[in-house]
């Protein structure tokens, strides 16, 4: 009877301790691949997350749309199924956030400095506002970088993209991009682009070099023309139900570990994208054309009235607040 009594005393007091051991499981889900700057960044948030909650929070990064592809990803952060993901701002309109896809004009930021007044600055931090009524937390803005085009072949002219059918993300403003350019735009989901591109589905697209080189979308285009005529990069965002039902210390450790793996990512970017396209070079199998001014100021002239097109859809007012940080010129490169 006693040793019954202390086996269950014993059992008992097990309960609490390893109930305060169960970590906080957060799946964060994403389509490129672990060696891309949001590749890294999402493993460095899992490690430092781990540490500075002392093995309260375990982040299991799931990469290369292994869990979910593009559109689905979003309806599982909603739903709660993930918890935290970092898609690029192309796709957050489906949510009914069409204000992101400010970022997918062509020629808005010259650069990274140019990218950073808005990411860093209060017009960023506005637009991430905009995800809360939608039950998504808006944590950072992470870098990839400048755009690449590429087909089958050389692209130098404007009128080189006539007729191209050419793989885009869900963003209208993107279809506007290549509708100026007198191609034929196609969505289709990151994940399912290489055999697209193998198959002739879509003839060529547009990437920052180092999802073009992880994904080997090289292997199946001939030619590269480093436009760099737009930006892609990503917010991070959790559900908003979850991270406000975290416990105060937790989410201070999440929000120093994501402030620590933003600079990686950041970090790691631009040099990423330039170790990805002399990869895409040394390969032997693409050629990677740099246009000349003129030819990019063609491209520049044909491609910025897409901004006044698509400004009752982005909103007049957050064009502006870009132009108003970066300083926005029509005619300089
Ligand atoms: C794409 O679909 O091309 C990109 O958004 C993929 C990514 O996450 O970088």
């Amino acid at each position: 009877m006693r040793r019954g009594l202390i086996a269950i005393g014993a059992a008992f007091a097990m309960v609490p301790a390893a109930f305060a051991q169960a970590p906080i499981v957060i799946k964060f889900s994403h389509v490129v691949a672990n060696d891309t700057p949001k590749g890294k960044a999402a493993e460095f948030f899992a490690k430092r997350a781990a540490e500075l909650t002392k093995g309260r929070v375990k982040v299991e990064v799931y990469p290369n749309s292994q869990l979910y592809k593009d559109k689905e990803e979003m309806e599982a952060l909603q739903l709660g199924s993930v918890q935290m993901l970092a898609p690029s701002l192309s796709k957050f309109a489906p949510l009914g956030v069409k204000e992101f896809e400010v970022f997918d004009l062509p020629f808005i930021f010259d650069d990274y400095n140019d990218l950073h007044k808005v990411t860093g600055g209060p017009v960023g931090a506005k637009l991430l506002k905009k995800l809360e009524s939608r039950g998504i937390t808006g944590l950072a803005y992470w870098d990839n970088g400048f755009k690449v085009m590429s087909a089958n072949k050389p692209l130098k002219a404007v009128a080189d993209y006539k007729g191209l059918k050419m793989r885009i993300q869900s963003s209208k403003v993107l279809d506007a991009q290549m509708r100026a350019l007198g191609a034929l735009p196609q969505v289709l989901p990151f994940s399912d682009t290489y055999q697209a591109l193998q198959t002739g589905v879509v003839d060529g697209t547009e990437n920052p070099p180092s999802n073009l080189y992880t994904q080997k979308m090289h292997e199946v285009q001939r030619h590269v023309s480093v436009t760099n005529h737009g930006y892609l990069g990503y917010a991070v965002v959790v559900n908003k139900k979850f991270w406000d039902g975290l416990p105060g210390a937790v989410r201070n450790a999440l929000i120093k570990a994501m402030g620590e793996a933003t600079k990686v990512a950041n970090d790691t970017a631009f040099n990423d994208n330039q170790d990805a396209l002399a990869k895409v070079k040394a390969s032997g199998k693409t050629t990677v054309y740099v246009p000349t001014i003129g030819e990019r100021f063609q491209l520049k002239k044909a491609l910025v009235p897409v901004h006044k097109q698509l400004a009752s859809r982005v909103g007049d007012e957050t064009i502006q607040d870009i132009y108003n940080a970066t300083g926005f010129k029509l005619d300089s490169l």
